[in-house]
């Protein structure tokens, strides 16, 4: 049994049911019972949330939490904390694990863990590729009974345009999804970082924007040729937006993620560093796949977010030990550890007033609950709907807080936006009808 618990005086934001208003929210054996003004509710654990948003919990379908097999990365309670700290109360775990995610047994053990140590809902990803080699095709059926929610090779393209065909293909028998890693490699052979003025200063060698476009593109001929379902991670480009803005206007079944870090941080970051300076930093923690990119790019992807040409906000949560970042450029890891700065970081945008609070929130629940189609595994995820799980966000977007990475949950420290002030706080998270995140910040 968990705690019967009523949210007092909130301005509750549910983007599936366009509910915006001051109202209290009672949570009764773990889903939500009632919501209105002025709820009687005896017995019940009261928070006071005046002055706070109340939201449905964020789900991020993108989430590295490197178990089984690279837990001095991260682990799945490590990760599912971190993903609590976050505002998450779903996370679709990666399958670019040791062994890859890319048979049933793996599977069984992930979700046999989360069922014991996970903070939050996990729901896992398969491979499309044995061993995530490219060559030849996971057992997707087997996967997809073994409770995967769709597949990727994540960390590396599907590189064989035939092989994802068959992928999108058999999938679709299974009316999943693959999420593919958009990266044309003949062309961003080596790359550390985008190509452009920043990579010529810093002499290394950069990925162009048309590697990842030229993927995009292929994946949405092939999608459409299949009449299947094909998931653009991480987009970051211009060009990728546009590609899937055009497909989706001729009815292709394409969506799209994008990062908080590709929505609101370029590559003079990965010179400079987030605060800024005259010294030339090569802040490997700013060192991620697909790269940091121009403003411009930044612009397009902002744009088709606020449009619904991108779908929904993932954050690629990667997390790396410290010894893999603390190296030379060439040689550091690629990811940012991105669940627990992804609110503060997003809000950005509302608060330079690029998106309304009420998108940003959709992107973040509904959002991917609809491109993957979710609530077919756990109805009314997503939704603060009566009778849907009580999965909750209490959020302060005046609250200001310093980035230490030092402090996170996740194991890994590797973001680039240490000592960065960011406006927007997550004051505490409800996963399943238990308080599995409170902030400790004085609130509102
Ligand atoms: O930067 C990245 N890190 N991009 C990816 O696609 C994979 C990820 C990881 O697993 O570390």
């Amino acid at each position: 049994m968990t705690e019967r618990i009523i949210i007092r005086t909130g301005r509750v934001i549910d983007s599936a049911t366009k509910f915006d208003a001051i109202a209290d929210v009672l949570v009764e054996d773990g889903r939500i019972a009632a919501i209105g003004a002025g709820l009687v509710a005896d017995s019940a654990r009261e928070i006071d949330a005046r002055g706070l948003v109340v939201a449905p919990g964020f789900v991020d379908v993108h989430t590295h939490l490197r178990d089984p097999g690279l837990e001095y990365k991260e682990d799945i309670a490590s990760g599912t904390r971190a993903a609590a700290r976050g505002g998450f109360t779903t996370v679709c775990a990666m399958p670019n694990t040791e062994p890859a995610m890319d048979n049933r047994s793996v599977v069984e053990y992930v979700l046999r863990e989360a069922a014991a140590r996970a903070r939050v809902r996990v729901l896992p990803i398969g491979a499309v590729s044995k061993g995530r080699a490219g060559k030849e095709l996971a057992e997707l059926g087997d996967l997809a009974a073994a409770g995967c929610i769709a597949f990727s090779d994540d960390g590396a393209p599907v590189w064989d345009a035939t092989l994802m065909r068959r992928a999108l293909e058999y999938a679709s028998i299974f009316d999943l999804p693959i999420i593919d890693h958009c990266e044309d490699r003949s062309l961003a052979k080596d790359a550390v970082m985008h190509e452009g003025w920043v990579s010529t200063r810093l002499g290394l060698r950069g990925a162009p924007a048309a590697a990842e476009e030229a993927a995009v593109s292929r994946d949405i001929a092939l999608a459409e040729t299949a009449g299947a379902h094909v998931h653009i991670a991480h987009v970051s480009t211009r060009a990728a937006v546009d590609a899937v803005r055009r497909a989706k206007a001729r009815g292709v079944r394409v969506t799209a993620e994008a990062t908080p870090h590709h929505l609101t941080l370029t590559h003079e970051i990965v010179a400079f560093g987030a605060l800024g300076g005259e010294e030339l930093a090569y802040d490997t923690n700013a060192k991620v796949n697909p790269p940091l990119r121009s403003q411009d790019d930044v612009d397009a992807c902002v744009a088709g977010l606020a449009d619904g040409t991108i779908d929904c906000i993932a954050t690629d949560h990667a997390p790396h030990a410290v010894i893999e970042k603390l190296c030379e450029f060439d040689e550091a890891a690629f990811g940012i550890s991105g669940l627990e700065t992804a609110f503060g970081l997003c809000m950005r945008l509302v608060n330079e007033g690029r998106i309304e609070l009420p998108t940003l929130i959709a992107r973040l629940t509904v959002g991917p609950v609809c491109a993957l189609g979710l609530d077919r595994y756990v109805p009314g995820i997503g939704t603060l709907a009566v009778s849907a799980p009580a999965d909750i966000v209490l959020l302060d977007p005046s609250a200001e807080w310093v980035v230490e990475p030092e402090r996170f949950a996740s194991k890994g420290k590797n973001t680039p936006l240490g000592g960065v002030t960011l406006k927007g706080l997550v004051v505490a998270t409800i996963a399943q009808g238990r308080v599995v995140h409170e902030s400790g910040v004085p609130v509102a």
